[in-house]
């Protein structure tokens, strides 16, 4: 069996960990529903996936990368919310703003289970959340 290449044509890359190591999808599924799994994404960015209530992954990653001045932030699971320490910015589960200063929802990226990889592509398309073109694009 010969793994996927890390890098494709349209810019995605398999995930991988803090280490550089590429992380197996079964690892991460894992997970309990409704975890946030952190992973190395696009550009090296922080990349957070969603594991669903069915054990699936979400098909949106959220790049840990608040829109305010760019602190990365942790998931808090009572409130269901990512919540940056830096100047108190909120986002829901799925990176809608709910509390300022930040400005704009936080940026998406494709998320694609391949076998036993997961591959992280960009999101250039509509923002499913706003209706309209990704501010990052
Ligand atoms: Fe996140 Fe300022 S950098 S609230």
């Amino acid at each position: 069996f010969i793994p996927p290449s890390e890098v494709g044509e349209d810019g995605s890359i398999l995930a991988k960990d803090i280490n550089g190591n590429v992380i197996p999808a079964s690892q991460i599924l894992a997970e309990p529903p409704e975890t946030r799994a952190l992973v190395a994404g696009l550009a090296g960015e922080p990349t957070y996936l969603t594991i669903k209530e069915d054990g699936t992954l979400h098909p949106w990653g959220i790049v840990d990368n608040c829109t305010h001045l760019g602190c990365t932030f942790p998931w808090n699971e009572n409130d269901a919310q990512f919540q940056c320490p830096c100047h108190g910015s909120r986002y829901d589960d799925e990176g809608r703003v709910v509390r300022g200063p930040a400005p704009l929802p936080l940026r998406l990226a494709h998320i694609n289970v391949e076998g036993d990889y997961i591959r992280i592509s960009p999101w250039t398309e509509t923002d499913p959340r706003t209706g309209e073109k990704p501010w990052w694009v």
